[in-house]
């Protein structure tokens, strides 16, 4: 892969004005990371379609690529407690995170040495590790405590019976874990990541974590959240104040060994699809936009835009400035903007005053289906934080309406993840052998593939 220019690139673009010429328009304008723009030339060949139904290269995924990166397991907040631990699957590896006596969070596979049983099924307070087949129990820190009936296990060195551990690390709150030992350090990882996403996690709590389960491949779930190209047909109701088509993508290189693929888009707010052939009129954008939040929308007064105005209104609601974010002021974009990062293979925070992250990944070894978790991350008053919230757990068939606190969020889910399964039913269909995507709009869709060709490449 090679950088191209940047800021801008080569390449066409939808008709109307670019992000970055509406945010020069903006009251306040946006910090620097912001108006940065990155693409890397990928090619565009067709992406196999092998590649989301087969359970070969699952298999290969598992063994070279999820037992090699670093991934989010948890919130440093879900487990704040000594004695408090968390059950992390991926694909049929299982680690258990506990918060060690020493104070640090450690990850331990979560498997007992006498014949494999599984430690722990389920997250939560435990003073001690013990298996319950036999009682083979180890002490918090991973040390072994008790073999009953010891006598009948001289032939074990204690000295080896301690839990094997995979990597931990963090960055802004969360948790990320490698299963390979030799993995160099997160932070060298991540990249110029951190350096982008400017906004502290670590002063928020999780509000809600909601963890379903969906009927088609990881990797097309986790896609179907990286461009604003399906807006037009799965959610045509928020073309009236929606930019789509000028959304914004940047794809970052990877930098040296263990190279991080991260990427992100900015979709704006508070101005009509381009779509829609001409801008529509400020009132019935802002109109459109706050009625969605059952807000009534006040006059845009002659001379300005609803962009304008619409962050000005939110402004007022974010006031105080939550510390999450940096800077003197919150600017139009952080205020109203649907700002989404990615960092490789699985993990999606929102910037700007989003609460939302996303997270994927396979459920169990099957390629047909996987676990989308919805975490909410919430500023607070006061210096108490709130506790972390536990998960909620949806099948299949469960309705994101059912989980209240999602409000008007539940509505757009429904919309993305009922096209997943037909996706996935299409792909086992399809004569074509190949996904084909688009250039631009579909770049943060490629990068996943170059990322895992390295990975799955990698000796
Ligand atoms: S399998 Fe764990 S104590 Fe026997
Ligand atoms: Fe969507």
């Amino acid at each position: 892969m090679t950088v191209t220019e940047s800021p801008g690139s080569a390449g066409a673009r939808s008709a109307g004005p670019n992000a970055q010429e509406i945010m020069a328009g903006d009251g306040v304008a946006p910090p620097a990371t912001l108006r940065v723009q990155s693409q890397v030339d990928m090619g565009n060949s067709d992406i196999p379609v092998e590649r989301y139904i087969s359970k070969g290269f699952h298999d290969l995924e598992v063994e070279r690529m999820w037992g090699r990166v670093w991934q989010v397991a948890a919130r440093e907040d879900d487990l704040p407690e000594v004695g408090d631990t968390l059950v992390y699957d991926i694909a049929d590896m299982s680690f258990v995170l506990v918060r060690v006596p020493s104070g640090e969070i450690k990850a331990f596979y979560n498997a007992c040495l006498h014949r494999g049983t599984q430690l722990r099924s389920r997250s939560g307070f435990t003073p001690e590790l013990r298996c319950p087949f036999h009682g083979w129990t180890w002490n918090l820190d991973g040390s072994i405590k008790t073999i009953p009936c010891e006598w009948d296990f001289a032939h074990l060195d204690r000295a080896e019976l301690s839990l094997p551990e995979a990597k931990v690390g963090s960055w802004s709150g969360w948790v990320f874990i490698n299963p390979d030992e030799s993995a160099g350090s997160l932070e060298d990882y991540l990249g110029t990541f951190p350096e982008h996403f400017i906004w502290d996690l670590s002063q928020r709590y999780k509000s809600l974590h909601v963890s379903k389960l969906i009927r088609v491949n990881w990797k097309a779930c986790l896609e179907a959240f990286m461009e604003s190209y399906h807006v037009i047909a799965t959610h045509p109701q928020i073309l009236t104040y929606l930019g789509d088509a000028n959304t914004q993508y940047d794809v970052f290189p990877g930098t040296g060994p263990g190279r991080p693929g991260w990427s992100r888009m900015n979709t704006l707010s508070g101005v009509s699809s381009p779509h829609l052939g001409r801008p529509l009129p400020p009132q019935e954008v802002l109109a459109a936009q706050l009625a969605s939040y059952g807000v009534e929308a006040p006059p845009v007064p002659e001379g300005e835009t609803a962009r304008r105005v619409l962050a000005e209104t939110t402004r007022a609601v974010f006031d105080p400035k939550p510390r999450s974010v940096p800077g003197e002021k919150l600017s139009d974009s952080e205020a109203i903007d649907n700002i989404l990062y990615y960092i490789f293979p699985n993990f999606q925070p929102w910037g700007g005053m989003s609460p939302i992250n996303y997270r994927f990944r396979p459920n169990g070894n099957d390629p047909d289906s996987c676990i989308m978790d919805v975490m909410l991350l919430s500023d607070y008053q006061g210096s108490e934080k709130p506790p972390s919230a536990k998960p909620i757990h949806l099948g299949f068939d469960d309705d994101w309406t059912e989980v209240e606190e999602l409000g008007a969020l539940a509505m757009v889910f429904n919309q993305d993840v009922g096209n997943l399964p037909r996706v996935q039913r299409g792909l086992r269909a399809t004569k074509k052998k190949g996904v084909s995507l688009g250039t631009y709009q579909e770049s943060r869709i490629r990068q996943i593939h170059h990322e895992l060709d390295y990975w799955i490449n990698r000796p």
